[in-house]
């Protein structure tokens, strides 16, 4: 039930924190360690490359996923489109593993990749939030997400979920393979779930910002480097999603090669600026529009933040800013939707759960 909330969109963007925090404990063991089943992580080592499937957001989620176990657990990721792999399934590895991210546990297009490699023998893992979907069902293993129902189209909470889970599974994986990790990622995990907690209070100023950059606009652009334009492209999925405007998310390094063309005076650019080693390229990026006339939005994170930045990020582990940054793009789009008068939990043409291929 949505309660007070007069979406289910908002009511699963405001559960994050707790879902983080349940994650936590539910992957804890009595010492309080982050531990998954030895056959999980077993299946993970045994294998010599990782092959992460999925569809929309849950594949932006894989795209953060690969970061966090190639840094964490050191094993080579690839991150494939579910839809595209059957006819243009890479070469692949000797022994691999091949982990299927999806909310539903039910997406027509993950499952075909499912039958198809499971075929050939294949080692396959589902990362859901629904025990007893198909997905789950018929992988050898599961890893739930524990995010509770989620009822709007938009996916929110399960996203950041998937992060969360795949990073739980990338530092178990590398602990078992005396991976040294510089952080605790439980209480990294916490300080996020703290961070989130901040974000989903500012509601407010991401109402302003929509008004500011999107009430109007035709177009919208988001630009970010390293795991910030993975981010972006969540970011211009949620707001081509629900409130209809044309979006696009761009690596940064990317815009010169063609989509600075299509600036024009005042096209909203949306500039995720929260890692440190990219900071002087993504802004420089933020110049070069400016100078076409664009109105930029910068969401920067705090020690990196510059005078004009239209949000700051409390700061969070620098590999992990994902599960921080997309909060505002989500609210973003809710409330650009909102003044587009759309219908926020349920979009024009789009189903929850896409089981047709
Ligand atoms: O249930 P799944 O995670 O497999 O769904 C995949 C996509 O259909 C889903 O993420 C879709 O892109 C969402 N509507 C995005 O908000």
């Amino acid at each position: 039930e949505k309660g007070t909330y007069p979406h289910y969109m908002l009511k699963e963007i405001d559960e994050q924190p707790v879902v983080i925090r349940k994650i936590i404990q539910q992957y804890q063991d009595d010492q309080g360690e982050l531990t998954i089943s030895a056959d999980i992580i077993d299946a993970v080592n045994e294998a010599d490359r990782i092959y992460i499937i999925a569809a929309g957001t849950s594949y932006h989620a894989g795209l953060v996923g690969k970061q966090f176990i190639e840094k964490m657990a050191h094993i080579p990721v690839e991150v494939h489109v579910a839809s595209e792999f059957s006819y243009n399934m890479p070469l692949l590895s000797e022994k691999p593993l091949f982990v299927f991210i999806s909310q539903s546990g039910e997406t027509a297009d993950s499952r075909s990749v499912l039958v198809q490699v499971k075929e050939h023998g294949y080692k396959t893992l589902t990362i859901t939030n629904v025990p007893g979907s198909t997905l789950s069902r018929e992988a050898d293993h599961t890893l739930l997400l524990f995010a509770g129902p989620e009822i709007a189209v938009a996916s929110t909470k399960a996203y950041t979920a998937q992060m969360a889970v795949l990073s739980i599974l990338a530092a178990v994986a590398g602990k078992a393979r005396g991976v040294n990790l510089e952080f605790d990622l439980s209480q990294e995990l916490g300080i996020i779930a703290n961070g989130m907690e901040v974000l989903c209070d500012s509601k407010e100023e991401m109402e302003e910002i929509a008004r500011n950059f999107l009430a109007t606009t035709r177009n919208c652009f988001f630009i970010g480097r390293a795991v910030d334009y993975y981010v972006g492209l969540e970011g211009s999925l949620k707001l081509k999603e629900i409130s209809y405007i044309q979006a696009e998310g761009f690596a940064g390094g990317e815009l010169k090669h063609g989509t600075i063309a299509l600036i024009e005076e005042g096209t909203p650019i949306i500039a995720l600026a929260t890692q440190e080693h990219v900071n002087l390229s993504i802004r420089g990026n933020v110049k070069e529009v400016v100078a076409r006339g664009a109105n930029p939005c910068i969401i920067s994170m705090k020690g990196l933040e510059e005078e004009d930045d239209a949000f700051v990020l409390p700061v969070v582990n620098e590999l992990l800013t994902p599960l921080v940054s997309v909060i505002p793009l989500q609210l973003i789009s809710y409330y650009a939707a909102l003044h587009r008068d759309c219908d926020v939990d349920k979009p024009r043409n789009l189903a929850k759960s896409v089981t047709v291929e």
